[in-house]
């Protein structure tokens, strides 16, 4: 890395028009394909295609650069196992007690319960983890800015980066995620932000029939 301040920015690449409206329209068909997915196979992963969406989640813009991220891939069974168990254990809790009537009738076109098989049966587990504060090399503690703003937009390029891949996810939050310090042994001030569930579809795999709202809906243009 060089020792100047500031240096110049030459990976702009400048687009005719017409090429920009071409690519902003074939990302958008590109990335209106991605669903989130609950029936998973058990096909394994090449683990260097998941170090590159990694790589690229960490690319994402953050809070005064601090990159308060950590990212636990886990593809051990035993391990994967324990995960299923502690986190059916609170999805218990949270279907029978914790959950109001209006969140399980939210939930209901989902048709999703307290069973989480994918947990065993997808072959790579990716828990996110958002800081708060950071322990330096030097032992000292950095207070980070934005985290949690910053772990969600690095989980957006993620979610980006693997769908592109040819890869499926499914953003899941079993509801508290706290076991999650426990079971893969992180220290207190990392916070579980979510657990990506990655892999490919089952054969028969289904989706939710919902929509997604149009452009009318989600945007105002003022000029
Ligand atoms: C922060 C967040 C938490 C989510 N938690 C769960 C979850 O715990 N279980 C689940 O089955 N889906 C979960 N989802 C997936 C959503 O239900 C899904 O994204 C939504 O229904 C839209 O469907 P789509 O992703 O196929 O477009 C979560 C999504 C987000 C962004």
């Amino acid at each position: 890395m060089s020792n100047l301040k500031f240096i110049p920015y030459t990976d702009f690449e400048p687009l005719k028009e017409e090429e920009m409206l071409k690519r902003s329209k074939e990302f958008y068909n590109k990335i209106k394909k991605r669903r989130t997915i609950r029936h998973f196979s058990n096909k394994e992963i090449p683990i260097d295609v998941i170090k590159n969406c990694i790589l690229a989640a960490g690319t994402a813009p953050n809070g005064a650069n601090m990159q308060p991220w950590s990212f636990v891939v886990i593809t051990n069974k035993a391990i994967k196992q324990e995960i299923r168990t502690e986190a059916e254990k609170e999805e218990h809790i949270f279907y029978s007690t914790r959950a109001t009537e209006k969140w399980l009738e939210a939930l209901e076109p989902l048709g999703t319960d307290e069973r989480k098989p994918f947990l065993e049966e997808a072959p790579c587990l990716i828990a996110i983890f958002s800081k708060k504060t950071d322990v330096l090399p030097n032992g000292e503690k950095a207070k980070q800015y934005y985290a949690q703003e910053s772990v969600g937009i690095a989980t957006g390029f993620l979610i980006v980066a693997l769908h592109n891949a040819g890869l499926v996810t499914l953003t899941h939050t079993p509801s508290p995620m706290g076991f999650l310090n426990k079971v893969l042994n992180r220290p207190v001030y990392e916070k579980p932000f979510l657990l990506l569930v990655v892999g490919y579809p089952s054969e028969n795999a289904e989706v939710p029939n919902i929509h997604k709202k149009s452009l009318n809906e989600i945007a105002d243009f003022i000029e």
